[in-house]
This record gives C-alpha cells, sequence and structure tokens, in this order.
C-alpha cells in the first residue's frame, strides 16, 4: 500500500512539474500584472505627479492665474474645494516647494478637459517665489506637484449650511473654488464672500467670481432647495470717491450685517488680517467651532509671536543635519526656520503647508534647542514628548543637531 501511495506522489508531481514548464514556455516575457485596486488608489493618491502649464493669465493688475494640467491629459486627483498643492520650483542651487490654495473647482478637475489653476500675487517685495511664479513662468514649462492637501474645506456635518466668507487680497482663492463648485451644482452651500481689498485695481478674479455669482444666482432664482447661492460683497479700505460698495475693513458690524441665524466663517487672507478678525468675531461671541482659519505660511515676523527668545534674533547656530549616514553642516539663522536654512543649503525636504500643520517636514531633533512658533505648532502630543519638531515652524534657538529622512 505504501509503495502504490508513494508511486501515486510521484505520478503526481510529475504532472505537476511538466504543467509548470508548460506555463512558463507560454508565459509572456513582460511581468504583467492585473491590480484594480491599486490602479484606483494610485489615481486618487499618486503623490508627485508631473504637471505642464497650459494658460496664464491675469486675475488683477498684480496677479495671475496659472492653469495647470497632466502632460498625458488624464484626470487630477480629487480634491475638496479650498484644498491646496504643493509645487516645487528649482532656482539656481535650490529646490523650493511652496503651498498655493486651487482657484479652479474640484469638477474641472475630473471633467473632459482636466485642469487644476492656482492664482498667484506679485509680492511686495518679501516673497520671491510669487515673483518667479508671476514673472519666470511660461507656457508649456513643466512642473511638478502634490495634489491635494489642507483642511479648509466644507464638511456638511461639521459646518452650516450658511457660510460666511472673510477674505482678503489673494485669500480670495478657496473661495473662488468653492464658488465655482456651488455654481456647478455640486456643492451645497449658501456661500457670502466679504472680499477686502485695498482699492478696485487690487481685487483679485473679480470678473470671474462675478459671472459665478451671477451662474450661482440663476440657479437659486429658480427655487430648487438643493442647489447653493452665492453673493459677493465687496469692501475697499482705500479712497476711492466713486466706490459704491461697503467701505472700510472687515469688522463686527459688517459680518453682523451679512451672516444669518446660524454661520460658519471661513477666514483666509494675510496674516495681519487674521489677527484683526479674531477680535472681531469675539466681539458677536461667535463659537470656536463656527470659525475656520486658513494656514497662513511662514511666519513673516517670528520674533512677534509670543515667548520668542529676543536675546538670540540677531545670532546664526550651526546646524548638523543628518541624513543616512550623511552629516552636513550648515548656517542657520535665528529668525528663519530649519525648513529654510536646509533648502537654502540646497537641502531638500519634504514640505507642504509650511505652517505647521501638514507634518510633512517632521524632523527629529538629536540634540539643541528651537523655538517653535505657537500659531503653527501642529505636532501630535507624542512627537513633542519624543523630540520632533516641524521644521517649518521650528527656529534655533541654539546649535542643532537634526536627522530628517533621505529625500
Ligand atoms: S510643511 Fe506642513 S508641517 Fe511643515
Amino acid at each position: 500500500m505504501k509503495i502504490k501511495n508513494f508511486l501515486k506522489d510521484v505520478g503526481g508531481a510529475s504532472r505537476v512539474t511538466k504543467a509548470r514548464l508548460d506555463a512558463f514556455a507560454n508565459a509572456s516575457p513582460s511581468l504583467e500584472t492585473v491590480d484594480p485596486i491599486g490602479d484606483v488608489a494610485r489615481e486618487w493618491h499618486p503623490g508627485r505627479i508631473e504637471l505642464v502649464i497650459t494658460d496664464i493669465r491675469d486675475a488683477c493688475r498684480t496677479a495671475k492665474t496659472i492653469r495647470l494640467e497632466r502632460p498625458d491629459g488624464k484626470k487630477l486627483p480629487p480634491f475638496y474645494a479650498g484644498q491646496y498643492i504643493v509645487l516645487d520650483f528649482e532656482i539656481g542651487q535650490s529646490r523650493i516647494s511652496r503651498p498655493y490654495s486651487i482657484s479652479s473647482a474640484p469638477y474641472e478637475a475630473r471633467g473632459e478637459h482636466p485642469f487644476v489653476e492656482i492664482t498667484v500675487r506679485r509680492s511686495k517685495g518679501d516673497g520671491f517665489i510669487c515673483d518667479y511664479v508671476n514673472s519666470e513662468l511660461k507656457v508649456g514649462d513643466h512642473l511638478t506637484g502634490t495634489l491635494a492637501c489642507g483642511q479648509f474645506y466644507y464638511e456638511p456635518l461639521r459646518d452650516a449650511r450658511n457660510v460666511v466668507a472673510l477674505a482678503g487680497g489673494v485669500g480670495i482663492t478657496p473661495f473662488a473654488s468653492m464658488a465655482k463648485e456651488i455654481a456647478a451644482g455640486k456643492l451645497n452651500v449658501d456661500l457670502t464672500i466679504l472680499y477686502g481689498s485695498v482699492s478696485s485695481d487690487d481685487i483679485v478674479l473679480k470678473d470671474e467670481l462675478e459671472r459665478v455669482c451671477e451662474e450661482a444666482g440663476v440657479k437659486n432664482a429658480s427655487g430648487d432647495e438643493g442647489k447653493g447661492s452665492v453673493r459677493i460683497v465687496h469692501v475697499l479700505s482705500g479712497d476711492e470717491p466713486d466706490w459704491k460698495g461697503e467701505r472700510g475693513f472687515l469688522s463686527a458690524e459688517l459680518i453682523r450685517k451679512y451672516s444669518a441665524e446660524d454661520t460658519t466663517y471661513f477666514i483666509c487672507g494675510p496674516q495681519v488680517m487674521y489677527t484683526f478678525l479674531r477680535r472681531e468675531l469675539q466681539k458677536l461671541d461667535i463659537p470656536k467651532r463656527r470659525v475656520r482659519f486658513e494656514v497662513f505660511g511662514q511666519a513673516k515676523d517670528i520674533t512677534a509671536f509670543p515667548g520668542y527668545p529676543m536675546e538670540v534674533k540677531d545670532k546664526t547656530f550651526r546646524l548638523t543635519v543628518v541624513q543616512g549616514i550623511a552629516r552636513q553642516e550648515i548656517p542657520a539663522k535665528a529668525t528663519e526656520s530649519l525648513v529654510v536654512a536646509l533648502e537654502r543649503a540646497g537641502i531638500r525636504i519634504e514640505t507642504g503647508c509650511r505652517s505647521g500643520e501638514c507634518g510633512f517636514c517632521r524632523t527629529k531633533v538629536l540634540s539643541g534647542s528651537c523655538y517653535v512658533c505657537p500659531e503653527n505648532d501642529g505636532r501630535r502630543e507624542a512627537d513633542k514628548d519624543f523630540g520632533y519638531v516641524h521644521a517649518c515652524a521650528a527656529y534655533p534657538t541654539s546649535d542643532m543637531t537634526i536627522k530628517i529622512p533621505i529625500s
């Protein structure tokens, strides 16, 4: 019986071996895998993607809108109106990333002719990347970017249907995206944008937004409760005698005038506007859960933040950077974040928001000390305990050694 079973096994094994050899002989020379779930995941979370500039147009006298598409014309990964993309730039020896709010609507990234747009204003002397984007980029240029990041978007489970957007300058861009999505019937929100500008010439995306309001208004007038609405109220702070609209700043009085009983407030604009608006919203007793601030990028003047150690502000420290087995020493100014010091030295570090929120630039401090900007401290408690900082929100206060991932 044992011998019979043994011979049966040998016979079976030789049949399997022949079948395998035949399969090898008939196999395609290329490696073909079918992975539909992986394909969907890669489409929705592609990491960095290549983009090409297909259009550049004026958004006002001081800002430009730049349209980006995939070189192969494929759809772009989905995003929420209000989110931002991070674009990479190679300038001289430096490789620098910057976040930009998307000013086009999510549905436009998934349509027949998919694209995203950003709108960037020329700086007033303190933003060389903004100037580079405005003056150096041209149609046909290729960039890499990530899509999409940020928490600044409407969430129906959390936010009221009435939204008042408080925008300043180029901070209108996330609201332009929301307004277009509403006008297309894709977002069911009643949006009022209070938009502060210095002069009427400075109003970014003025004509475009007026067209969007008209479109959304027509849908609303049809009495369809399933559709949202958009209205824009321009507020000028400069002296313009012929101006017929609202004047001054986005004061508590003005905010009250345009608010419904249950309203969520979204705020995006220059840093100085945030300080002002926090005070105005306090006057109205608006609960914190009803107020959402977009992150505002790196602090313009870190010495103005509470607790900054003024005694080090003019110093430059030695920053030792460990990446794998490599070590490099670079200078790091006390008033510049670790990210800026690394980029200045041509050392690449992953960044997203540059506001301490996303954690892309998470860095281990091996020795030394730094000041973490309290407004931008988005670290988890465990990260604080184990000596991690977000390098975009950390400023050296002594010589330091840090460890960053190899990228
Ligand atoms: S880049 Fe987002 S936390 Fe530093």
